[in-house]
């Protein structure tokens, strides 16, 4: 696995920069295979990337994309929680991604269990395989969870499934949720974490230079095999690493 750390000085930087690189990762996965399948991320931090990637939607061919999600809380697609209904609002609607080409998770099952059996089957589906995305986006929890992949869950032992459900973490709000595995996770192309803020600094510095274990600090043990993973922070975030932007 090939690790990059860029810090920068401001999230609008890091929003812009964040933009940039994942437009640019898209970009070189279509050329290479007239395709690109990409997992947005939920939470906040992503979405200041998103506003700039539809501010630049004139760079990317969005007709050659794949949407799917990383994590989803198993709410209705219309509650303000949902992260697919957040990423639709902030980035999707309106760009010229046809419609088969968004794959929310369906969160219309009986449970999230079913939920996430569901997506893992549409996810084997739409790979012929093995899920191998050309990018996925995370962000990283106070906690060090990515994902929902909570510190403690028994979602971080699991090697035989892509998705699973888990029960409602420590992350507000309290619903079950619909996750990517490491399985999946790992065998990603390139992943991209996008951390802002103080309140991230003593977490992302013990992901970057802890080494802690997975149980305790989930994203640390996102290491796709053949992939690379690129940290995108900003300066607050990164106040307390010793090491700066670099490898
Ligand atoms: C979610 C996300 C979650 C998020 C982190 C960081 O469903 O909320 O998937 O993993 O990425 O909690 O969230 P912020 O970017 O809001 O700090």
């Amino acid at each position: 696995m090939e690790r990059w750390v860029k810090v920068f000085g401001s999230p609008e930087e890091l929003a812009s920069a964040a933009a940039d690189a994942v437009i640019e990762l898209l970009r070189a996965a279509i050329e290479r295979n007239g395709v690109a399948s990409v997992a947005l991320s939920g939470g906040s931090t992503p979405e200041a990337t998103y506003k700039q990637m539809r501010a630049r939607a004139s760079e990317l061919d969005w007709s050659r994309l794949r949407v799917f999600m990383s994590d989803e809380r198993f709410v209705e697609p219309d509650d303000p929680r949902s992260n697919f209904g957040k990423a639709k609002r902030v980035l999707l609607d309106g760009l010229p991604i046809p419609v088969d080409n968004l794959f929310p998770v369906d969160t219309s099952c009986a449970s999230a269990e079913e939920a996430a059996l569901r997506y893992e089957a549409l996810l084997l589906e739409a790979f012929g395989g093995p899920p191998d995305f050309d990018l996925i986006l995370l962000g990283l929890g106070e906690d060090g969870h990515t994902a929902s992949l909570f510190p403690g869950s028994a979602s971080i032992h699991v090697v035989d499934r892509f998705v699973v459900a888990t029960p409602p973490g420590t992350l507000q709000p309290p619903v079950e949720r619909v996750t990517f595995t490491y399985p999946c996770l790992n065998a990603a192309q390139a992943v991209v974490f996008l951390v802002s803020g103080e309140k991230k600094a003593k977490v992302l510095q013990m992901v970057l230079e802890g080494d802690p274990p997975c149980e305790a600090c989930p994203a640390a043990c996102v290491a796709p095999e053949s992939g690379r993973v690129l940290w995108l922070i900003d300066a607050q975030a990164a106040s307390l690493l010793r090491a700066r932007s670099g490898r």
